[in-house]
């Protein structure tokens, strides 16, 4: 929806007013490599995308949070006792938590009025929610003139996920909804937060989304479950290895550990992933600076066959999809990505194939799983941003 368009909306909802009415934009993300390694200290390869939400805001008289979007029907009027209690299952949790990581650090914000209107599609692993609360830490620090830098808003967005949302989530989602940089993508290391912008060059390829359109259950609970068995992975070789975040053992260090997993195949495994996945991004990121896409490709599909077996968040849908990329010719590499448990894979593909991969998915994927997917071309965008004139 045009920003024209979105104000006329907005008008109609709230009316005219005096104070100024602001616009700002938040894309949603996709993460090429590293998934699953962000809460174990491990490096991530995300960048930010050309779809996202927008949010029009401006200071009200009430004292109220008035909240709206154009993509779902409910309109929340919440007195600030209101705001701080988690409404249901609603995406408004996500605006609620950053307006309580906001009052938390003491900074008394006055009634507003919002409207969000997004195109990231809801579920799909393209983190439509950390576009969410990074835009409206984003929107509340500029319009209250908090003053508080990018990162501390990154941290904000996650801690508003964590305690008000309680999804255990690491920091990968809001530092590249927030840092993106067009054509470019992000090596970030969750553990010191040190983050290096690459620049996304891939010649004759793209980077191509496919949806499985699968309704994600249970998936809260399966990743704090994950974040769960992190922890207990790190706890078991922390005492005898010194390290303290689990991403900083190598494949082999683990190895020599296997013997404090004897009664723990299942911690194994996930610390397995967690090592190698970390391991990976550092090869994908070599490869890439080579130029050498086929080992990037390469790297994406071990990932894959890591998060679903060692990891166990893929699905059937997911799997489908990757197996259809695998035996497409020009499909340099394929892997499920973000969270796992349905959502999207991203793929590379030579650009003269991309058209190949479409005809394969429209023909086996439906007869093999009773779903139909959605494709989508992404460019690497910018973070963040307001959005003027
Ligand atoms: C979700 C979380 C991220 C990250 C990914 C998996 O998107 O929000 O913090 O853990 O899953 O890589």
């Amino acid at each position: 929806m045009n920003t024209s368009e979105l104000s006329r909306q907005f008008t109609d909802r709230y009316g005219q007013a005096e104070n100024p009415l602001r616009t700002f934009y938040a894309p949603g993300r996709v993460n090429l490599i590293g998934d699953h390694t962000d809460y174990s200290g491990g490096l991530v390869f995300p960048c930010a995308i050309n779809y996202g939400t927008t949010l029009l805001i401006r200071k009200s008289k009430q004292a109220a949070f008035q909240l709206a979007s154009t993509n779902f029907d409910l309109f929340a009027v919440l007195s600030k006792d209101q705001a701080n209690q988690k409404y249901g299952d609603h995406w408004i949790n996500y605006p609620l938590g950053v307006l309580q990581q906001f009052e938390n650090a003491g900074f008394e914000l006055g009634g507003i009025e919002c409207l969000f209107s997004g195109n990231v599609p809801n579920g799909a692993g393209l983190s439509s929610s950390a576009s969410v609360s990074v835009l409206t830490a984003y929107a509340l620090n500029a319009l209250f003139q908090c003053g508080l830098d990018d990162l501390t808003l990154v941290q904000m967005a996650q801690r508003a996920e964590n305690e008000f949302v309680g999804v255990q989530c690491g920091v990968m989602d809001q530092y590249a909804v927030t840092m993106g940089q067009r054509d470019h993508a992000m090596m970030l290391d969750c553990q010191t937060l040190d983050c290096e912008q690459v620049p996304l060059v891939l010649d004759d390829a793209a980077i191509v989304l496919i949806n499985t359109n699968q309704r994600r259950e249970l998936s809260e609970s399966k990743y704090n479950e994950r974040v769960t068995e992190t922890q207990e992975a790190l706890r078991r070789v922390s005492q005898h290895t010194g390290i303290d975040a689990l991403a900083q053992l190598s494949p082999q260090q683990l190895i020599d550990c296997r013997l404090m997993f004897a009664d723990a195949q299942t911690v194994y495994s996930r610390a397995m992933h967690v090592v190698t996945e970390h391991d990976r991004v550092k090869q994908a990121v070599t490869a890439l600076r080579n130029k050498d896409l086929e080992s990037f490709g390469r790297l994406m599909f071990e990932s894959h066959d890591s998060l679903r077996d060692d990891y166990d968040v893929s699905s059937d849908p997911l799997n489908a999809l990757v197996d259809i990329a695998r035996d497409t010719a020009g499909v340099l590499g394929a892997r499920l990505t973000g969270a796992g448990f349905g959502g999207c894979t991203v793929n590379l593909v030579r650009s003269d194939h991309v058209q190949s991969l479409h005809d394969n998915v429209e023909r086996y994927y439906q007869q093999q799983t009773g779903l139909s997917a959605s494709i989508y071309r992404i460019t690497p965008s910018d973070g963040v941003q307001e959005v003027t004139g």
